[in-house]
């Protein structure tokens, strides 16, 4: 692949268009894509389609691929497991890929105490293993958690879920014993507060108004949340709201579950985003980025909670050989290649620049993030800050077609999530691409 980005077909390409049709007739339509990107190949931080055009990616295939597209060491892992055994049900044998890399998640899983890993296939898995970790240990049934989080879909996971109504529509009833408490969204704060004279009420509503009201602690089994809400718009929560939460769950002896599954493995410039808020969490929840793609779920817990016996919850793929190499081996990457510290690098100099369009940018709202996740949140205008939907389509409509991969998230906030291995040029050049095509949008708007 040379410079980036190239397009030599206006995308998309009669390629493109035929595999899009032939898509419509044979495949679910229950998913929603942005627009017709078809892959053809990826490396490191370029996709090429399957007509030729090679693109920056800043989607990292939805923030999986941490490490970059195809990275040598995690391709020679998956290659050299393949050659030795792909599968072998590790709810009944032993094997030691997993113990492997349990034990990297237990180093670099906050806390300085005894964990222990559940494996899955998914982020969904990981989230509901941690569900049920947390009846299963606590015999509670209750749980809280967030509006706009997003943990997953099936009927577990979905019952958390809740950052647009489609997502659970016609799926009724879910898992009865979750409350949703508004999150820590300052820039459209639920309580019409500003931080900091707010005084973090969020927390403390939580307190008064569910746990004191209607949700008895007593029953209540753990708090869930994203450290950095994905789905719901790329949402950082102030300096000291987990710190806050940590102290409500004291008080009530709540667990807390933290779903690192978009925000963590390195995406923020620490291994996991609940790091920044200096927190130690009982229960982790990791996907998508782990195994570089590969399917895997990991739910990390204090050695103490993860105390369920046999038989109480396993999955017959759950740390596939392959995955687990693979994960290995991103691990051992993000050590080599420091790549934390280039996300926070490439992430601090990306979030100054967005900024600074912000100041001079009417269409920008809110500019926020950590690290290499980052979200420009558009709006018709600061004043009413009404969410500028359809903008955002065509703002990233229109880089995809100039050679940038880049998505939304919320409800009009574009996500900039690249591979953790970006460099200052590529950045720059797909950051001119976003910035560029925000101010045509923004100007036709006038
Ligand atoms: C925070 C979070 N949790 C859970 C999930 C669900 O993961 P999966 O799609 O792998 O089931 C996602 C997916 O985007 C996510 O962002």
């Amino acid at each position: 692949m040379g410079a980036y980005p190239k397009i030599i077909v206006s995308p998309p390409g009669p390629k493109a268009r035929d595999l899009v049709k032939k898509d419509e007739q044979l495949i679910s339509p229950s998913y929603v894509r942005y627009y017709p990107l078809v892959i053809e190949s990826a490396n490191d931080c370029i996709v090429k389609d399957v007509d030729g055009n090679e693109y920056i990616d800043l989607n990292s295939g939805i923030a999986c691929m941490n490490v970059g597209h195809n990275h040598p060491r995690v391709v020679e892992a998956i290659k050299s497991q393949c050659d030795r055994f792909l599968h072998y049900s590790n709810t009944d044998f032993y094997y030691k890929e997993v113990i492997n890399l349990a034990e990297k998640l237990a180093e670099i899983a906050p806390g300085d105490f005894e964990k222990k890993t559940y494996f899955g296939n998914s982020g969904t898995e990981a989230v509901e293993a941690a569900v049920k970790l947390a009846k299963w240990h606590t015999r509670k049934q209750l749980f809280i958690g967030f509006i706009s989080a997003f943990h997953g879909r099936t009927i577990g996971a979905l019952s958390f879920t809740a950052s647009k109504p489609t997502q659970r529509r016609h799926f009724f009833p879910l898992m009865p014993g979750v409350a949703h408490v508004p999150y820590a969204y300052c820039y459209r704060c639920p309580f019409k507060l500003t931080y900091p004279e707010c005084h973090y009420w969020c927390v403390d509503f939580i307190d008064e108004f569910v746990l004191q009201k209607y949700m008895p602690p007593e029953n209540v089994a753990a708090i869930l949340f994203e450290p950095i809400q994905g789905e719901g718009g790329y949402v950082v929560p102030p300096p000291e709201y987990f710190q806050r939460l940590k102290k409500l769950a004291d008080k009530y002896d709540l667990l807390l579950i933290d779903d690192e599954v978009q925000s963590g493995i390195g995406r923020t410039g620490k291994w996991f985003a609940i790091e920044h808020w200096n927190v130690e969490p009982d229960i982790i929840c990791s996907s998508k980025a782990l195994a570089s793609g590969l399917p895997i779920g990991a739910t990390i817990a204090k050695t103490k909670i993860m105390d369920w016996t046999g038989g109480s919850h396993a999955s017959t793929f759950g740390g596939n050989p392959l995955s687990c190499a693979a994960a290995a081996a991103v691990i051992e990457t993000i050590k080599e290649e420091k790549l934390l510290d280039n996300a926070t690098k490439q992430g601090t100099y990306a979030l100054k620049r967005l900024a600074e369009l912000k100041e001079r940018c009417e269409m920008i709202g809110d500019v926020r993030g950590k690290g290499l996740m980052i979200g420009v949140e558009l709006v018709e205008d600061k004043e009413t800050k009404k969410p500028a939907a359809q903008k955002a389509a065509e703002v990233i409509t229109r880089a995809w077609k100039r050679g940038v991969a880049i998505v939304t998230c919320g409800a009009s906030t574009i996500r900039i999530v690249p591979p953790l291995t970006i460099q200052r040029e590529m950045l720059d050049i797909a950051l001119d691409i976003v910035e560029d095509t925000i101010d045509e949008v923004a100007k036709e708007a006038l």
